[in-house]
């Protein structure tokens, strides 16, 4: 038996042979959608569309099951609609944050990880600052690990849902995205959202657009198989949607956040008021939008500086209903993690 095979074994199991450990699956989880098969995309979409039309009739898959959410990051959306999905499919859940754990008396990771597993938990939803957290808690335990997002690398489930939203607000319901372009706006480089959405709308088959400031939308994102541009009044009128981000001024550089204002001026951007006048999604902007055209944001919205409020509480606006989708995404990511546990 390797160290790294002993490493993975739940201390509450009974030891098992070499040839039973040779057997066991490996956990199904969800760390990342670059690399994701069009299959597997596709049956997690197929699911979460049945789960929309089941509503208040969704069965109780996960009813004896136990899992844990730790969150090392803050989150509003992401964590308490994992909480919801976990709860409407029966399972218990049980939260960990990173303000009350033992990770402030100087835990690592991998050991909070096995802590929380060997209390029988079945699947743990991971969020960390680092780019990589998920991975590497995945690669010290046994359960099924849900990368709820970490540092600048994935948040896969914010992809499914971007993805599902495209696809419900232009009636694709095979989910075959082919022909549509999707302009995603701001600070990509730093955006673990971008990089999950591309990986999906490729593989749906639909184009992308990066737009940004060079700081933010460099021309390395081209490895991506995306476009790269810097004049979104350009690139604007041919979007089927628009997916706007947050300038995630607290991922720039090291030490706190600086407080977004007017006049603030982080890094790649020269101020606030130079980035809305190339980069915001003002109400004049919009006008320009094509029939059918769409508006996404991931949240947290920094009105008035990336997105007008008129165009987030607008007609073309679903930042709604992809909170709305966020819960059945999680529920078809839960039941998927969770089958044969
Ligand atoms: N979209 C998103 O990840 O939001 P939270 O940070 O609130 O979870």
């Amino acid at each position: 038996m390797t160290s790294a095979t002993t490493r993975r074994q739940s201390s509450n199991t009974p030891p098992r042979s070499a040839s039973a450990l040779a057997s066991i699956a490996v956990p199904r989880g969800l760390l990342g959608l670059q690399g994701l098969s069009r299959e597997r995309l596709i049956r997690l979409l197929s699911r979460t569309a049945e789960l929309h039309r089941l509503g208040d009739s969704v069965p109780q898959s996960l009813r004896s099951k136990a899992v844990a959410t730790l969150f090392f990051e803050d989150s509003t959306r992401t964590k308490t609609s994992f909480t919801i999905a976990a709860r409407r499919l029966g399972a218990d859940v049980v939260d960990l944050s990173a303000g009350s754990s033992s990770v402030n008396k100087g835990e690592s990771l991998i050991d909070t990880a096995r802590n929380v597993e060997a209390m029988g938990v079945h699947a743990m939803i991971v969020r960390g600052k680092q780019s990589g957290s998920a991975a590497l808690i995945q690669s010290a335990v046994r359960v099924p690990i849900i990368n709820a997002g970490d540092g600048r690398h994935e948040h896969p489930t914010q992809g499914l849902l971007d993805a599902y939203t495209i696809a419900v607000a232009h009636q694709r319901h095979d989910f075959n995205l082919s022909g549509l372009t999707v302009v995603i706006v701001g600070d990509i480089a730093n955006s673990r959202v971008a990089r999950s959405n591309i990986a999906a709308l490729h593989t749906l088959g639909a184009s992308t657009i990066c737009v940004g400031p060079p700081g933010m939308a460099p021309a390395s994102l081209a490895s991506l198989g995306t476009t790269v541009s810097s004049d979104f009044d350009k690139v604007l009128p041919i979007a089927n949607a628009v997916l706007m981000l947050r300038i995630q001024f607290e991922r720039h550089g090291e030490g706190p956040a600086p407080t977004p204002s007017p006049g603030a001026s982080p890094m790649s951007i020269a101020s606030i008021r130079e980035y809305r006048c190339g980069f915001a999604l003002t109400a004049e902007r919009a006008r320009h939008l094509r029939r059918g055209a769409v508006v996404l944001h991931p949240g947290p919205i920094n009105r008035g500086i990336e997105l007008d409020a008129d165009v987030a509480d607008g007609p073309r606006s679903m930042i709604l209903q992809q909170v709305a989708h966020g819960v059945l995404v999680r529920m078809a990511v839960l039941e998927e993690s969770l089958q044969g546990q």
